[in-house]
């Protein structure tokens, strides 16, 4: 066993884990965080998109161990001081998912996207969200969505 030690969402996380353990299994195991969903576990689906250090990553695809000393974001975090991120927001005003498995990855992919790019056009939002899959919405409401929220963080900076 390996004894992983991590910050979650703004604290201090750990658990000993065997070596070939995937970042997603020490999430929704040890440290209880089922809000990401395992879908394919082959990297394809994107339901399980968390950020390290900042970056989505498929957490499906990171062994526990290589986040071991970083900082991991899950859909938990996401919401700051009892307020939904203006992600969530969006989601909800535009009806941006239906059975809701890929939406905890669709909004951490979404947030990133933001965070590097506050403004994006449309195509670099199809573009960023290339790697979340979706069976029930059609996309045409999450992609309204994450321009909702682009526009809501351009009237806070104004
Ligand atoms: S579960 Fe990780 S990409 Fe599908
Ligand atoms: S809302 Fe059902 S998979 Fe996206």
């Amino acid at each position: 066993m390996v004894n992983v030690k991590l910050q979650v969402n703004g604290r201090a996380a750990g658990a000993d884990v065997e070596p070939a353990t995937l970042l997603i299994d020490l999430l929704r195991g040890p440290l209880g965080l089922t809000g990401t969903h395992q879908g394919c576990d082959t990297a394809q689906c994107g339901a399980c998109t968390v950020h390290l250090d900042g970056e989505a990553v498929k957490s499906c695809s990171v062994l526990a161990v290589q986040a071991n000393g970083r900082s991991v974001t899950t859909v938990e975090g996401l919401a700051r001081e009892g307020q939904l991120h203006p992600v969530q927001q969006a989601f909800i005003a535009c009806h941006g998912l239906q059975c809701g498995f890929c939406t905890p990855g669709m909004m951490m992919t979404a947030a990133c996207l933001l965070q590097k790019t506050p403004q994006p056009s449309d195509a670099e939002i199809v573009h960023a969200l290339e790697g979340n899959l979706c069976r029930c919405t059609g996309y045409v409401n999450i992609v309204a969505a994450v321009r909702q929220a682009a526009q809501a963080g351009q009237q806070e900076a104004a």
